[in-house]
């Protein structure tokens, strides 16, 4: 019997250092896209994802809650697998970078490298990004600051190992040249060229001294294997490289293609392959480097209160709709913008509207002309052959897009499909021929080409929506394997003449734009007011505190002179970074754009409610003209106005982010 083809897929293992959002399930969906595809076509896929587990933030992190790393790490990877299951995907292998098999392999893996003269033990000084735990060097920091998150570095010595990354200039270049798809699209392997190769590689750091959340060097144990050997490696760890738990790198590896968001394209095309080539291993044959998706504009983040949280998209509306919307609406290789609003009306548009209402009205017409089977008899006319045809062309060009990675195109070429079996409906007026008895051959042609052609569309659609193309086949009346097949979807008439139909639920009701849109804000906001901590904090001294020690009020108790309060002077300001006052449990230190061009620092006792990192990029309102007082002896230069929440709970007041820094409240 001939062996089936091989198709390696990978996802990046994610860090499961906060909650997943779309934009980590973008990935995930269109990689499980991908292999759905293949799987259909006959070939033997292995589908990798998985977690990240190891480094200083997780360490942090756990710290933080009171739990050791591995609790804290079990806690969130359950939940992320848990996204999985309802997201549908249909990986092969989660790995954990904490599974024992995998820190085996890496420590075989270091050990190797270090052998072969590979990693050297040195001194590293640089500049650190304590959340990304990335070092960078001067030349790659954007004004001064990381270059991936746009927080404030630190200067950073210790012993530690080093890759050689930097013999590896050439020899990457030289894979570049010689494999043109190595890397797609092509705009991010001239970026890898002109802003890393070009401008001189530098050797890697691998180990840190000052954590010990990571694998242990086995052969220098105060030493953990730092993040990029450990986490890249999981692609070859997790086929039983290096470990006994699996048996088939022979088979899968070398990857077909690992996809990854553009951030870490560096790492997947300049690191991974001189890790490989280091190890004298095969090189993966494709890096995919995806875009980001955005939220109405902005950047997706937790500090900015702007994360779409995916299960409460799939809890309204179904897994396959925003899988489906995912797909459809994005290019794969460039950046989107996710909104509700273009969410909400994709489904109504194109599933609801175009999909569902096909599939109902030709379940609905059979059942109500021909109680639910067609007879066999047919009446063919020239109108039937453009679907016919159509419906028939469709393999090839579904077929060019999805190995072109193009899944926003393969699914509009399907959907082409669906939108013209619509028209064929106007054309050939079956609910005119319904009233004819001389014309029921005629009718039953016509809701033939009707089921066929949504027969071949479902099938192309279940990579992307494989539940509701189930629906649809049972509705259809396509009852075996071998008329879902993919293949069997090249060609048209492979249902039974006499086919019967079974109505069933609606596949996407029409959504409400306006009551969603107002319902899915109540959702953001509940969550943002989930993730802050409320416990209250004991006397406060800082700028804001004064409330935290009143009860909230119930009314106003004097009044005021419009004079007196034009004395105060509001103003908008964008905190710029923030950071705990060191040796106090309620203090945060944040300096804030005030739009004047000067920095400015204030002191505020907000600890208790709110991370640092959770009020990066929001906009406050500030007193800017209160005297300047010193809190534990670090300068503040204002207050920044919060409100009394409730008995244990304080909130920062945050300006609309479209208002500038600077501008007058009044
Ligand atoms: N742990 C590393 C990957 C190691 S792979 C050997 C990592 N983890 S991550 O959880 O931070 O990110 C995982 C993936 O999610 C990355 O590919 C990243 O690009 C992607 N995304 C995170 N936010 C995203 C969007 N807003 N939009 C699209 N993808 C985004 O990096």
């Amino acid at each position: 019997m001939e062996e089936k083809k091989t198709f390696y897929i990978t996802t990046p293992i994610y860090y499961p250092s906060a909650k997943l959002h779309i934009g980590h399930s973008y990935c995930t969906v269109a990689t499980d896209m991908m292999a759905r595809y293949k799987r259909m076509r006959g070939y033997d896929v292995m589908f990798l994802t998985g977690t990240d587990e190891h480094g200083q933030k997780i360490e942090l992190k756990a710290k933080e809650a009171g739990v050791t790393p591995k609790e804290y790490v079990d806690n969130i990877v359950s939940g992320v697998k848990e996204l999985w299951r309802l997201m549908n995907i249909s990986e092969h292998r989660f790995i954990r970078t904490t599974d024992d098999y995998h820190e085996e392999s890496v420590q075989k893996i270091f050990k190797a490298l270090y052998d072969k003269g590979e990693i050297y033990k040195g001194k590293y000084k640089g500049k650190y990004c304590t959340p990304c735990e990335s070092f960078w060097t001067d030349t790659q920091l954007v004004d001064g600051k990381c270059p991936d998150c746009g927080r404030e570095v630190i200067d950073a010595e210790e012993e530690a190992y080093f890759f050689r990354l930097s013999k590896y200039a050439d020899r990457l270049l030289k894979l570049y040249e010689e494999n043109p798809g190595f890397l797609e699209p092509k705009s991010r392997m001239n970026e890898m060229v002109n802003n890393f190769i070009k401008p001189g590689l530098e050797d890697l750091c691998v180990s840190r001294t000052s954590f010990t959340w990571g694998v242990p060097v086995d052969f220098d144990p105060k030493h953990v294997v730092y993040v990029w050997v450990d986490a890249l490696s999981n692609y070859i760890t997790a086929l039983g490289y290096g470990n006994g738990k699996y048996h088939d790198y022979e088979k899968y590896w070398p990857a077909d293609v690992h996809f990854v968001g553009k951030e870490i394209v560096r790492f997947h095309s300049i690191i991974w392959p001189a890790i490989l080539m280091a190890l004298d291993l095969p090189l993966p044959k494709k890096i995919y480097g995806h875009g980001w998706l955005n939220f109405n504009g902005e950047k997706m983040s937790k500090s900015r209160g702007n994360v779409v949280d995916p299960a409460i998209l799939c809890q309204r509306y179904g897994v396959d709709s925003l899988r489906y919307f995912l797909l459809r609406e994005f290019p794969f290789g460039s950046d989107g913008n996710f909104s509700n609003e273009g969410l909400i009306s994709r489904i109504n548009s194109d599933l609801a509207n175009d999909l569902g209402n096909l599939v109902s009205r030709t379940v609905s017409m059979v059942e109500k002309y021909f109680g639910g089977t067609l007879p066999a008899e047919r009446e063919a006319d020239p109108l039937d052959q453009e679907i016919e045809e159509m419906a028939s062309a469709l393999k090839a060009k579904v077929e060019a897009q999805m190995e072109a990675y193009q899944f926003q195109n393969a699914l509009t070429e399907v959907m082409k499909l669906v939108s013209r079996t619509n028209k064929y409906i106007d054309e050939t007026a079956p609910w005119v021929l319904g009233k004819d008895p001389e014309k029921k051959a005629r009718l039953a042609t016509v809701l033939y080409h009707m089921l066929e052609s949504i027969r071949v569309a479902s099938i192309y659609l279940a990579p992307c929506m494989p539940g509701t193309s189930e629906k649809i086949w049972k509705q259809i009346g396509a009852n075996t394997p071998e008329i879902c097949s993919w293949d069997s979807a090249g060609e048209f008439g492979k249902l039974p003449a006499n086919v019967t139909v079974a109505k069933g639920e609606t596949l996407f009701p029409r959504i409400d734009m306006a009551k969603e849109l107002e319902a899915l804000e109540g959702e953001r906001q509940k969550l943002l007011a989930k993730e802050q901590p409320a416990q209250k904090p004991e006397n406060t001294t800082g700028a804001t505190s004064q409330k935290a020690e009143k009860e909230p009020v119930e009314g106003v108790t004097s009044l005021i002179a419009i004079d007196d309060f034009a004395k105060v002077q509001l103003r908008v300001a964008q905190v710029v970074s923030c950071e705990k006052v060191e040796k106090s449990d309620k203090l945060l230190k944040l300096q804030l754009d005030d739009g004047s061009g000067e920095p400015r620092q204030v002191v505020s006792g907000i600890a208790a409610w709110y991370s640092p990192e959770l009020l990066v990029g929001k906009k406050v309102i500030i007193v800017a003209n209160l005297k300047p007082a010193k809190l534990r002896g670090v300068l503040s230069q204002g207050m920044i106005l919060a409100a009394d929440a409730g008995e244990n709970d304080v909130r920062v007041i945050f300006a609309d982010p479209e208002i500038p820094n600077g501008s007058t409240v009044r």
